[in-house]
Parts: structure tokens; sequence; C-alpha cells
């Protein structure tokens, strides 16, 4: 019997797939991440690994689960959590849950510039503590979103999801960065394609979108900030290191720029001393792809991607 060990509770619909194929399915009990020796403890002798972000997947735990291991399918688009070159040399596939979760994490990143734009949660909060005392002619004054040009870091699937948004439903100017030019996507978005200095020194609102590779590691740092405009706004739903998030704070306490909405950070779940105290920042905690729908779609994935392996056939979704 085919045994899949799943680093802690996800969806139903994922682990019906697999309990459909009469695989021995076993679900961490605990609702935390494991411990290396845990995982290495209770996946040991398994055939596949269903495993999370939060879970490092590297050349030990490799090692302590043992050689039948065939794949590791995270549940998340995002791999860096993962050594990718010690599963290769292992002969271990390693997949991941594209597309399923894109519309719902553009969704999150316009939810965060309009937020920001309309100060959302800085209104909610003052209306809370009794501080209303009838409208006002200047009373929390944003900024507006429409027609202002949105900078995108990264033009894979969530970038352009955010694209069409923004032009379409806000009628924003979109500039974009990428290693490669998208000459279909500039014609059907009127986008320009700028490099990321021209989008720090022009863009309103700034949304990241690349993968966290060490060549993207602190992309934004000190000297980007500065370049930014002081009205200008900050997004990340890629991952918290694309942001020096310490530079990022002290930017935002001087008010060198207008506002960031972060749904990831640096050394999660930890945020950098005093970034919580700011209140031209809104933070979420790593929800951007959490709605039922995607949730779901994401563990039907992952499984969908360990049924193939164990059957023999080649996943969908190898990186
Ligand atoms: C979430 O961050 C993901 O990579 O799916």
């Amino acid at each position: 019997m085919k045994k899949v060990f799943i680093t802690r509770m996800i969806p139903e619909k994922g682990i019906q797939l697999l309990k459909g194929k009469n695989y021995k399915v076993v679900v961490s009990p605990y609702q935390r991440v494991l411990t290396k020796k845990e995982l290495i403890k209770m996946a040991k002798g398994f055939d596949a690994l269903l495993c999370l972000l939060t879970d490092k997947i590297n050349d030990r735990v490799l090692e302590g689960i043992g050689p039948q291991l065939k794949i590791v399918a995270n549940m998340a688009v995002g791999f860096d959590n993962i050594d990718v070159q010690a599963c290769r040399r292992r002969n271990i596939i390693v997949t991941n849950t594209p597309d399923v979760l894109t519309e719902t994490v553009a969704e999150h990143a316009f939810a965060l510039i309009l937020s920001l734009a309309r100060r959302i949660v800085e209104a909610d909060a003052f209306l809370r503590s009794n501080k209303y005392k009838g409208w006002e002619p200047m009373l929390l004054l944003g900024s507006d979103v429409y027609g202002k040009t949105l900078g995108i870091v990264g033009l894979g699937r969530i970038g352009k999801a955010l694209a069409k948004r923004a032009v379409k439903g806000f009628g924003m100017k979109v500039m974009y960065a990428d290693v490669k030019k998208d000459q279909d996507f500039e014609k059907e978005f009127n986008a320009e394609y700028a490099d990321l200095n021209a989008i720090l020194e022009t863009a309103d609102f700034i949304s990241l979108h690349v993968p966290l590779l060490e060549s993207t590691r602190h992309l934004i740092g000190k000297e980007q900030l500065a370049m930014m405009k002081k009205t200008a706004f900050l997004i990340n739903t890629s991952r918290g290191a694309v942001i020096d998030e310490k530079a990022l704070t002290r930017a935002l306490k001087n008010k060198e720029i207008q506002g960031a909405g972060l749904d990831v950070f640096e050394f999660e779940p930890k945020l950098t001393k005093g970034l919580s105290k700011i209140f031209n920042v809104i933070i979420t905690p790593h929800v951007a792809s959490a709605t039922r729908e995607t949730r779901d779609k994401m563990a039907q994935m992952a499984a969908q991607n360990i049924i193939a392996v164990l059957e023999g056939d080649r996943p969908s979704n190898v990186v």
C-alpha cells in the first residue's frame, strides 16, 4: 500500500482524492508547523509528502524520510521552502499549485491597493474608537486609484491578473518590469515595459510578484525605497524577503513613502520591530490565496500531483 504523509490538516477535498486511491494517508495531528525531527519521524518510509510553505524540506529531511520518497508536493505556488536541487539529486519530483490561486491572490493585492488608497483600516478604527463626530470636508482624505500608475514587478500569472483588474476595472496605467518583455501583454493592456528604477520613480502603486530567489532577495531596499515617490504605495503578496523589511519600516516611519500593504514578511511569522505600530501600513497574515474555493483547489491539485507520480504518470505541475 502506498503511503502519503500530509504535514498539517488541509481541505478535505484533497485528502478524499488520495483516500479514493486506497493509499494510506496520514495527516499530522498537530495544528502547527512540525519540527524537522517530528517530520522525519512521522514521514519515515512514506512514498509521498504533501507539504506547505511553512515546511523546510532540505536534504537532511529527505535523507531522514528515506529512499522510497518519490514526490514532494507543495500546496503553494512558491517553492522556496524546498531544496529542489537536493530533490533532483535523489530523483524526487517536486510539484507546486500554480493557476488555481492566480485570481485570488491578484484580488488580495487589489484589496490592499484599495484599502491603502482609501484608508479603509484606519477609517474603521477611527469610527470604532468613537472619534467620528460628523461629516467633515477634510476627514480621512485618501488617494484616487482611478487613473493612477501601477508598477508591476514580476509579470507572471498573478502580475497579469492584477493588470487586468487595474486597467479594465480602474482605468490605471500599467508599467511592468520582468526578465522577459511580453508584447502581447503590452498590446492588450497598453502597458509599458520598464526597468525597476523607472517604475520606482514613476509608479503610484508598486506591486511585487516575483519568486524569492537569490537575485530577488532584498530587491527592494533602502536605495530603492528612496527612489519611490513620497506619495507612492508598495504592495507585497509574493515573499517577505523580497523587501528589506527593516529598511521599509524605517521608510514608512519617516514617511518617505505614503504606505505599504504587506501579506508576507521577511521573518514570518515575526514582524520587524515597530512595523505593527505604524498606521500607513496594512498587514495581513499571508492570506492572499485564502479563500475556501481556492484552498480546496490547491489541496486537490497537490493530491492530483501525488496520484500522478504514484500511478507512474507525469504530474502537471513539476517545478
Ligand atoms: C503562497 O504564498 C503560495 O506560494 O502559494
